[in-house]
C-alpha cells in the first residue's frame, strides 16, 4: 500500500553477533530483504557513506520506483552498487587501466566511477546517458544484500529528493516510511557523506562530486586529477553547467533559511560575524541556530547551537553533518548560520554539502548579501 505509514519493514541488523559478509548473507532479515529486491521492490540499506535506496539495477520497473519514492527528477542517474568485480560484466562496457587501478586501490570504499555503460543496465538507471556510475560499498550489510539478491543494486541516497542524506535508519523512515518495502538498520553510517564521483571515461580523471575519497588521495594513486569547473566555482558565481546531472539540484536543505559565513578573514572574524548576525535575528524574534564545531560550542548564544565535530578532524565533521542539518529541523530553527572550512582534503566534500544546504548563500567580509538578507 503506497503512501501509508505502516508498511515499511524495519529490519534491525546491527546487533547481529557475527557481522562478516559471509554470515550476514544467511541472516533471515537479509534473505527477506533480498526477496523483496527480486520482486522489483525497494529496500533501503546502510553503506559506509550514507543509507542507499536499493532496487535491482537490471530491472526498469524496479528502478523507476526509486524515482517515484524519492520524488527524484528522472534526468538524475543512479549509482550501481556491486559486491564483486564479476558483476561489472554487462554493467560497464570497458574498463580503462586507470579505472582498474582505482578499483584495486579504493574498492570496497567511497569512490564511484563513471564508465561507458554496458548492455544490461536499464536506461532508467542511467537516465539515458551513455555512461554508468558504479561503486563497491564498504559495508557488510550492503555487500550481503547484493550477494543474497544476486543483483547489482541501483541506489541513490535514501532520502526524499532535496533533503539531507540519511545516516541512520531513523532518517530513512522519517523521509520514506510507507513509500518503500523495508529498511535494513545497520546503525549510524561511518563516513557520513556520499562517495566521490569520478569520471574515468577520459584520459585524465575528473571529480564530478567531492566525497569520502579526497582529491589528494586520488592524485597519489593516478597522478593528475581534474575537478569539474562547476564545482570549483562553488560559492563564487556558478555559471558553468555541471557534468554530473545531480549536482545542479538543490540538496541537503534544512527547512530553515541557511547562510554560510566565510573563513577568508580568519576564524575569529567568522565567529564574531556569526555572533552579530545571531543577535540581530534574535532581536527580530527568529529562532536562530548555529552550526559550529566542538571548539566553538561555548562561543555562541543562540536558540540551537550544534557541533558537527572537531575542526581539526574533518572525518568527525563528515560523519555528523547530515544528522546536524536534520536536527535543526527537529528544533524548528528558522535561521541557521554555519561556520565554514578550508577546501582541502575532506573539507572539499564538507563545503560542497554546506554550499548546497545553504542554497549557495555565503556571507563574506564586505558582503552585500548581508543587506539582502
Ligand atoms: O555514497 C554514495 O554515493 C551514496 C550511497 C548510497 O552509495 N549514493 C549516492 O547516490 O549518493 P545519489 O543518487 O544520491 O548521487 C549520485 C550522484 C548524482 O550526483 C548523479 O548525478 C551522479 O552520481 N551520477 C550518476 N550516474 C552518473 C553518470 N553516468 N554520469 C555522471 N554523474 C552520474
Ligand atoms: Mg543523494
Amino acid at each position: 500500500m503506497k503512501g501509508t505509514k505502516w508498511d515499511t519493514k524495519h529490519w534491525v541488523i546491527h546487533n547481529a553477533v557475527d557481522k562478516t559478509v559471509e554470515n550476514l548473507v544467511k541472516h533471515p532479515h537479509i534473505q527477506e530483504a533480498a526477496q523483496w529486491i527480486n520482486r522489483d521492490e525497494l529496500v533501503a540499506f546502510p553503506t559506509e557513506t550514507v543509507y542507499g535506496l536499493g532496487a535491482n539495477a537490471l530491472s526498469n520497473q524496479a528502478s523507476m520506483k526509486i524515482f517515484e519514492a524519492k520524488g527524484r527528477p528522472s534526468d538524475n542517474p543512479l549509482i550501481v552498487h556491486i559486491a564483486h568485480l564479476e558483476q561489472l560484466d554487462g554493467v560497464v562496457d570497458n574498463i580503462p587501466p586507470l579505472a582498474e587501478k582505482l578499483m584495486k586501490t579504493c574498492w570496497p570504499g567511497p569512490l564511484t566511477l563513471v564508465l561507458a555503460k554496458g548492455r544490461n543496465v536499464c536506461q532508467t538507471v542511467t537516465a539515458d546517458l551513455s555512461t554508468v556510475a558504479v561503486r563497491m560499498p564498504d559495508h557488510p550489510v550492503a555487500l550481503a544484500l547484493i550477494l543474497a539478491s544476486g543483483k547489482p543494486l541501483a541506489a541513490p541516497s535514501a532520502n526524499r529528493s532535496g533533503k539531507p542524506s540519511p545516516t541512520s535508519a531513523e532518517h530513512v523512515l522519517h523521509d520514506l516510511n510507507g513509500r518503500i518495502s523495508g529498511v535494513l538498520d545497520g546503525g549510524m553510517t561511518g563516513v557520513g557523506v556520499e562517495s566521490t564521483v569520478v569520471d574515468v571515461t577520459e584520459e585524465i580523471p575528473m571529480i564530478l562530486r567531492p566525497g569520502g575519497v579526497t582529491k589528494e588521495q586520488l592524485e597519489q594513486i593516478v597522478g593528475e586529477v581534474r575537478v569539474d569547473p562547476a564545482l570549483q566555482a562553488e560559492g563564487l558565481d556558478v555559471r558553468e553547467k555541471p557534468r554530473s546531472p545531480g549536482v545542479k539540484y538543490q540538496h541537503y536543505a534544512p527547512e530553515g533559511d541557511m547562510w554560510l559565513v566565510g573563513l577568508e578573514q580568519g576564524l575569529e572574524w567568522m565567529q564574531q560575524k556569526i555572533r552579530q548576525l545571531v543577535r540581530e535575528d534574535r532581536l527580530k524574534g527568529y529562532r536562530v541556530g548555529v552550526l559550529t564545531t566542538d571548539e566553538g560550542m561555548s562561543g555562541y548564544e543562540a536558540d540551537t547551537v550544534l557541533s558537527v565535530g572537531k575542526r581539526e578532524d574533518l572525518s568527525t565533521v563528515t560523519q555528523r553533518i547530515y544528522h546536524v542539518l536534520r536536527e535543526f529541523d527537529q528544533q524548528g530553527t528558522q535561521r541557521i548560520y554555519a561556520e565554514t572550512f578550508p577546501i582541502e582534503g575532506l573539507g572539499a566534500a564538507v563545503m560542497n554539502r554546506l554550499h548546497k544546504a545553504a542554497g549557495g548563500k555565503v556571507i563574506r567580509f564586505n558582503s552585500d548579501l548581508i543587506s539582502e538578507k
